[in-house]
């Protein structure tokens, strides 16, 4: 009868969901960010609202035990306050603090990173079942890892493991929200590819990235050449990581799932011609198995960890 509140800040999307042990969905709401400088009023009662509407139709001996955000952006560890999401405008931004108020539950709100907790939830029960080494990559705007090494989320000193979508891939490249140009998320993201393909006018976001890989399929020369494009600075991204971190599997999860489905041969292609041969001879290349879900499932096993012990402080 126990339950959590977990909920999911995307660039684009805001969602929650009431998630049972296992990982069990048993209700969920979305709605679509627009995009813009980061508000946190809106986004807590737009969150808070979701949670309201959920808890309106729980049976009586239902007991919500916790609640955690998955945010698209670098949390600090020490106070869960997201210290920068470069594709929303977010700074030192108290979500959790500001949410756990606005929900009223007597409980605190812990929040993680959107990749972090991808990997936690795809090593738990998605495509990296059985793996001690993972490495989760999600696409949102940007680029985010979870790295787990020898069966433990890293975080890195401050909560900031993992940032590897600011991985420098071509200096002096394409502008990144962080600051800096030539980013692993400047070069393989959506701006990117819709530029490349001539579409900078047109959808953005998943509907942008699904329209590229929908074209070339088709055959449209443009789209199929942007995808080779952005399939290179892909494998040239994922060449560098496994170089690294020697993991078993590589997951492309959010929208990096289509892109990485659009463009699969490049990825590959390259990755054999920059990794090591012995990092990459084992590696298997593999899409979320939870899809879209994979960062709200990870907020779930965040917010059961946080009431059990905390896992991810091991
Ligand atoms: C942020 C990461 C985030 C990723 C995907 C990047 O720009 O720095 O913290 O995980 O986008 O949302
Ligand atoms: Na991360
Ligand atoms: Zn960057």
């Amino acid at each position: 009868r126990v339950y959590v509140l977990a909920f999911d800040v995307g660039v684009d999307r805001l969602a929650a969901a009431r998630i049972g042990l296992g990982g069990v969905i048993l209700d969920r709401r979305e709605a679509e960010r627009r995009r813009g400088p980061f508000d946190l009023g809106q986004v807590v009662t737009t969150l808070a609202g979701f949670a309201r509407q959920m808890l309106r139709g729980v049976r009586a001996d239902a007991v919500c035990v916790g609640a955690a955000v998955a945010f698209c952006g670098a949390v600090r560890k020490s106070d869960g306050v997201v210290r920068i999401g470069p594709n929303v405008g977010a700074e030192e931004v108290p979500l959790g603090e500001e949410l756990s108020k606005r929900l009223s539950l007597g409980l605190p709100v812990v929040v993680g990173n959107d990749a972090n907790l991808g990997a936690l939830a795809e090593h738990a029960r998605g495509a990296g079942v059985g793996c001690r080494d993972l490495v989760y990559l999600h696409g949102d705007v940007g680029i985010g890892g979870g790295i787990v090494v020898n069966g433990q989320l890293l975080s890195g000193a401050d909560g900031y493991g993992g940032e590897v979508g600011h991985m420098v891939l071509n200096p002096g490249g394409r502008p990144c929200g962080c600051g800096s140009r030539g980013c692993f998320e400047a070069e393989v993201g959506e701006r990117a590819l819709l530029e490349y393909a001539g579409r900078q006018g047109g959808a953005a976001g998943r509907d942008g990235i699904r329209a590229i890989v929908t074209a070339a399929e088709l055959g449209d020369a443009a789209a199929k050449e942007a995808l080779r494009r952005v399939g290179h600075w892909l494998g040239l991204g994922v060449a560098n990581l496994v170089n690294v971190l020697n993991p078993e599997m590589v997951i492309f999860g959010g929208m990096l799932r289509d892109i990485y489905l659009g463009a699969a041969a490049q990825v590959r292609s390259t990755l054999n011609t920059t990794a090591l041969r012995a990092t990459r001879e084992g590696l298997r290349l593999r899409t979320a198995a939870l899809g879209d879900d994979a960062t709200l499932m990870g907020a779930a096993e965040l917010a059961f960890a946080d009431v059990l012990a905390d896992p991810l402080e091991a």
